[in-house]
């Protein structure tokens, strides 16, 4: 899947709007998984949703197969529907309480009218197998199944139209610390399994630090930053990201290494800062950044949207810098 220059704004009252996703061009890597992070509000929900064709773009363009989402036939936009599938956080709102987890499973297939009714059944059974719910809980009703459980039936529900590329959506986040583990070791087994794509959305780096091979960073609405997993974690090419990671617990930071503390709140994406949507809350930030607004530009093997990128982040000379679908 190919994002170029991607915006979503929502309309709200007298003729203003809010600019949720602005200027996003990114490449899913086939077969990979994509980390997208960022603080509430960043706009990764709704960039989310804009890959799978559920909020409209004000610009640019969501491509799958070369074919541009928008302009796609109403059976290829069938067939997309089946082909790329999202698990969202709340295990609990995503099922119909009034029916039994195996219905709910076989419901995508159902309004995707694929195959007999006995195929769906089998399906359906199949996706909840493979998720590890064990079969005597396969006619419970949700109420009846543990959070952990629940997300496991989501995740079935999204399998069972056989997709291509999964977006988990804070997938874990409702769960507790021991769950989320089983959850994304799971999710990893389903990767190679179903030979899946996927992004992987989180506000928390060391979830997706783990899992993800390329990670994407946005702030206010902007990607600041793209970049090897394992590389943003060692070695992160813009102050965000830096900050971020320092966020996290003590135990993952270097010895000696300096707490930076994020200045103040998210600013509204109503009235996103001039220049730099991060300079006010940036410690690195020079006049320029009030003014400028910087472009996601090639950094080592990655890309970073900081002016001052090339003077904080000297590239590594250790070989030729490789640009994989940063773009
Ligand atoms: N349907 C909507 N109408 C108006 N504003 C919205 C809508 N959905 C999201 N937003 C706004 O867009 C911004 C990005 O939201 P979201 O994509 O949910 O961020 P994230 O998932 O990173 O927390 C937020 O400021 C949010 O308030
Ligand atoms: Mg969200």
């Amino acid at each position: 899947m190919r994002l170029d220059e991607v915006s979503v704004r929502f309309p709200i009252a007298r003729r203003r709007s809010v600019s949720a996703v602005d200027g996003v061009s990114l490449e899913v890597v086939q077969g990979q998984t994509l980390g997208l992070i960022g603080e509430s509000g960043s706009g990764k929900s709704t960039l989310a949703r804009a890959m799978l064709g559920l909020v409209p773009t004000s610009a640019g363009s969501v491509t799958w197969e070369g074919v541009a989402v928008a302009t796609m036939s109403r059976q290829q936009r069938r067939e997309f529907a089946g082909q790329v599938q999202m698990v969202f956080q709340d295990p609990h709102s995503a099922l119909d309480p009034r029916r039994r987890v195996w219905q709910s499973v076989r419901e995508p297939l159902d309004v995707l009218r694929r195959g007999h009714r006995r195929d769906r059944d089998e399906a359906a059974r199949q996706a909840l197998q493979d998720v590890g719910l064990p079969t005597h809980l396969h006619d419970r009703y949700p109420h009846q199944l543990s959070g952990g459980q629940k997300q496991r039936v989501n995740i079935a529900r999204a399998l069972v139209t056989r997709p291509r590329l999964l977006v988990c959506d804070e997938s874990v986040a409702a769960l507790d610390v021991a769950l989320q583990a089983e959850i994304l070791n799971l999710l990893c087994d389903l990767k190679d399994e179903y030979r899946l794509t996927v992004v992987f959305i989180s506000h928390d780096l060391s979830v997706v630090g783990h899992i993800a091979d390329r990670v994407a960073v946005m702030y206010l609405g902007k990607l600041v930053e793209v970049a090897v997993a394992s590389d943003l974690l060692e070695k992160p090419r813009h102050p965000y990201t830096e900050a971020l990671l320092s966020a996290r617990l003590d135990i993952h930071r270097a010895p000696g290494a300096e707490r930076i503390i994020l200045r103040g709140d998210v600013p509204s994406p109503l009235a996103p800062p001039p220049g730099c949507r991060f300079h006010p809350r940036c410690m690195h930030a020079v006049a320029a950044c009030a003014t400028e607004q910087p472009v996601l530009m090639p950094v080592d093997a990655g890309a970073s949207a900081c002016l001052r990128a090339a003077d904080l982040y000297p590239a590594d000379n250790t070989g030729p810098s490789v640009i994989r679908g940063a773009r």
